[in-house]
């Protein structure tokens, strides 16, 4: 199965599903990396492990989310994608593009929905002083941070904990919890590498 990959920034998880690609613990093709951020760190791993990118500027011609997402649905299509990965995708997705692959657009959140949506999930989840956050993979659609829930993990939040040892703890179960669900999508399916 071929899949894309559409990260906005560090691209940490993508790294990780990169490694889970090599350990052949996915079995598909990872077939482009697009970003709408030209300098994002994330196509600099892709293209450290000779992954195809491809970024375009927010184009001013391009200025309504519907026209960008027309044309990115367009070029994937092009591309044979039947898989859309969102790892780390600033932009909110239109209607649009979520008709155009229903169901068959995966995010990752940095707590366990429908708890603390939004940007600033790990933050907002420290700061309400929870005991217990998590990390959830769900099926996108039209709502943000919104969908059936594919896999949740839980991550403790203990006393000595500060908002950066917990931002670790939940991205290393991030790097566990993304690939493996990946790994189950397009397990079996012909075509795979
Ligand atoms: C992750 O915490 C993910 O849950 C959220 O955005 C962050 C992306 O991190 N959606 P990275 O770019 O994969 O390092």
């Amino acid at each position: 199965m071929k899949f894309a990959v559409l990260a906005s920034g560090n691209g940490s998880n993508l790294e990780a599903i990169i490694d889970a690609l090599r350990k052949k613990k996915i079995k598909g093709t990872l077939q482009v990396v697009f970003s709408d951020k030209e300098n994002a760190f994330a196509l600099q791993r892709a293209r450290k492990a000779q992954v195809p990118v491809v970024a375009w500027r927010d184009p001013k011609a391009c200025k309504d989310r519907a026209a960008f997402d027309r044309a990115l649905v367009k070029f994937l299509r092009q591309e044979g994608i039947e898989l859309v990965v969102l790892a780390g995708y600033m932009r909110i997705l239109s209607p649009v593009f979520v008709r155009a692959f229903r169901n068959r657009i995966i995010n990752i959140h940095p707590a366990l929905l429908p708890a603390f949506k939004g940007a600033h999930a790990i933050r907002d989840a420290f700061k309400a002083g929870v005991k217990v956050t998590g990390v959830t993979v769900h099926i996108v659609d039209e709502e943000v941070d919104h969908g059936p829930i594919l896999a949740q993990a839980a991550v403790a939040v203990t006393p000595a904990d500060t908002l950066a040892s917990l931002e670790a703890k939940i991205h290393k179960v991030e790097h566990r919890l993304y690939p493996e669900v990946i790994g189950e999508l397009v397990k079996g399916k012909k075509g795979d590498k």
